[in-house]
């Protein structure tokens, strides 16, 4: 375990255990009586379900457009590329001045939004803002993908375009991808629902060795509080169980739209250490990647992202947990210091692998 040998790593790890034990716990608590859900989630989630399966999604979020001009005076330049206009898929890719001032080779950090797999875009504000700021204090390239939303489109369909995106970056031209990614150093990454898209596509790529051969090296996962689920509540589900930022009953609801009709929420796309879950984990480990997984405790999820990292130690899969007491799911987007927390533990993490 070299990784952890750095300095600056200790004291990184030793938190991260420390909080661990806490976590446990919280998890002998665990039961698995079902709770009465005291809201319509719906409601709280502003969608209005239509009969012939799709939803109309009233609230429009605010959007950015990408700033792709050299000469403009901005740390970080972006511009919009499509990948498939059939399916209308496509990048914003984020370029630091720095590599065009340096014509230095950056990491590449492939990036799927959150948002439940139901909302938002790679265009929305806050995933522009956190991608912006990311490639500014990462010092990395960043593409962001924009994939089909369910329940129009289901999982596995964010799954495909994921995967798509990937073969799509190793066969591109794009001159900012082709003259200043180092790609040695490439990483998919999501936060929640897009912690969730990077596990599973990473792990579709990775299965097939035809489609391992059509995408770039994979050095690592970064999951950011990961939105993962399963039939049995866990202690922290049912702890938070009407946490203001993902109530139990929402984060069912948002399950139910996405999964594909018919499977529960031990399939899978939603349980990681159900089934054949320990068993796909084991790719993870012959491919040699490393995983970076944060979450904190006041995200419901905790739970389940511990008990994953767990997993992954017991696999022999090189992972990193990071978790933080406090705090709730999706702080990042809306606390730019928590955000910029974060970039320092990934950039900590990047670099102790170089
Ligand atoms: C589904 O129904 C909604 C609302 O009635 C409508 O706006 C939409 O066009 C329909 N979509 C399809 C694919 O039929
Ligand atoms: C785009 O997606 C469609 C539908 O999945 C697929 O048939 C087609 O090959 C894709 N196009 C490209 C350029 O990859």
């Amino acid at each position: 375990m070299r990784l952890f040998s750095f300095p600056h790593y200790k004291s990184f790890w030793r938190s991260s255990i420390a909080f661990a034990f806490f976590l446990t716990f919280l998890t002998l608590q665990t039961q698995s009586t079902p709770i009465p859900c005291n809201k319509d989630p719906y409601k709280e989630l502003n969608l209005i379900p239509n009969k012939n399966g799709t939803v109309t999604r009233p609230n429009k979020p605010p959007e950015s457009p990408p700033a792709p001009d050299p000469n403009l005076n901005t740390l970080v330049l972006s511009k919009d590329i499509s990948i498939n206009q059939s399916k209308g898929t496509w990048a914003r890719v984020y370029l630091p001045r720095v590599a065009l001032d340096h014509s230095s080779k950056l990491p590449l950090l492939v990036f799927y939004h959150g948002g439940g797999f139901i909302f938002l875009g790679a265009a929305s504000t806050i995933f522009h803002n956190f991608c912006f700021n990311m490639a500014n204090d990462v010092v990395a390239v960043i593409a962001s993908i924009e994939y089909r939303l369910a329940p129009e489109h289901r999982l596995p369909a964010a799954y495909e375009d994921a995967v798509e995106a990937l073969q799509w970056i190793k066969t591109n031209k794009d001159d900012w991808l082709t003259n200043y990614v180092d790609y040695s150093n490439v990483f998919l990454m999501g936060s929640s629902a897009g912690g969730n898209i990077a596990y599973n596509a990473g792990l579709r790529a990775a299965t097939v060795d035809g489609t391992y051969n059509q995408i770039p090296k994979i050095k690592g996962l970064i999951l950011v509080q990961p939105f993962f689920s399963g039939t049995q509540r866990t202690g922290s589900e049912l702890r938070l169980e009407n946490e203001p930022h993902l109530a139990l009953c929402v984060n069912d609801a948002l399950w139910e739209l996405s999964l594909p009709v018919g499977v529960d929420r031990d399939h899978e796309y939603c349980n990681p250490t159900a089934g054949n879950g320990p068993k796909r984990l084991e790719i993870i480990k012959r491919r040699g990647w490393w995983v970076l997984v944060t979450g904190c405790g006041g995200d419901p999820l905790v739970d389940r992202q511990v008990q994953l990292v767990r997993l992954m130690q017991r696999k022999g899969v090189r992972v990193l947990g990071h978790f933080t007491p406090g705090d709730y799911h999706g702080v990042q987007d809306s606390d730019p210091l928590k955000a910029r927390e974060l970039y320092g533990v990934i950039k900590t993490f990047i670099s102790a692998l170089n």
